[in-house]
């Protein structure tokens, strides 16, 4: 049958294919790279004009719907989540990847309704793949049903991680030593990408069997995380208790088990919350 938000849900795969188009030719091309939080945190034209094309087309469609979006917060918007019907965007998931042509570049599309993830749609540009997930239909890459691991033993997990933006000293120290612990633990390997999005999408696919990051953002998540639980995984806090969008950190597994050995073997990286900046 129809569902309430279909019509979204169709008018965003549209536009994550027409945004990966535009990022798949800009991709070669000189670029003009700013700096944001930190000399890593980068931004260039092409996140703009992605984010802004994105938005303008959903506000013609659904002029009642709320945004929160990766440069509109940079240029000081609220990012906070209410009961309305609220796109979550990024429109360049892995810049720095981007800026670099290593190829692992995605537009990350989320949407709420009641603060719940009704749907995600991510569109891994690059290799042109698209990972959707609906809220109770399923999780899918280019129409192939995605199941996460059933892997529930750390010594025999591949784990994948983001770094982040912060750079200073201890953040550096705090962020290799929970890489330490991991391997300690005699995790088959810790994967960085360059994608917080791209990551929770193999983590989603069974690529992988678990992620873990402090500092990434509610555009980094909210797509990926219907993707996830509809594929059969797990996405917690970093405290092993239940998600919160806001907070800037996350563990997803393919099982409770695995989520729960990787929050008891981290240490927290503070970086903040979305919702008070
Ligand atoms: C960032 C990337 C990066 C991760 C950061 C994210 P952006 O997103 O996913 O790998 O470490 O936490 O914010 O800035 O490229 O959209």
């Amino acid at each position: 049958g129809v569902g309430p938000w279909d019509e979204c849900f169709e008018v965003a795969v549209q536009l994550a294919l027409r945004a990966g188009q535009i990022i798949r030719k800009a991709l070669t091309e000189e670029k003009r790279v700013s700096t944001k939080t930190s000399a890593a945190d980068l931004v260039t034209e092409t996140d703009h004009r992605v984010e802004d094309l994105i938005i303008s087309e959903l506000r013609k469609r659904f002029p009642s719907h709320r945004f929160i979006a990766e440069e509109a917060t940079a240029s000081g918007a609220k990012c906070v989540l209410t009961h309305s019907p609220t796109w979550i965007i990024d429109p360049i998931d892995g810049t720095c990847n981007f800026v670099h042509r290593f190829p692992t570049v995605a537009v990350s599309i989320g949407f709420a309704v009641h603060q719940e993830l009704e749907f995600g749609v991510i569109h891994h540009c690059t290799e042109e793949r698209l990972y959707t997930g609906r809220r109770g239909q399923g999780a899918f890459c280019n129409g192939q049903r995605l199941q996460v691991s059933r892997e529930t033993d750390l010594s025999k997990a591949l784990v994948l991680t983001e770094i982040g933006p912060k750079r200073d000293p201890d953040t550096l120290k705090v962020f290799l030593s929970n890489m330490e612990r991991l391997l300690h633990a005699k995790a088959h390997g810790v994967r960085v990408i360059g994608s917080s999005t791209l990551a929770l999408c193999y983590l989603a696919s069974g690529a992988a069997d678990a992620y873990y990051q402090f500092g990434l953002h509610c555009w980094d998540l909210a797509a990926a995380t219907v993707i996830i639980r509809e594929a059969g995984g797990i996405v917690i806090d970093t405290s092993g208790g239940p998600l919160d969008l806001m907070s800037c950190r996350v563990v997803a597994a393919g099982t409770r088990e695995m989520a729960a050995l990787i929050a008891q073997a981290l240490q927290t990286i503070n970086y903040g919350r979305d919702d008070d900046k």
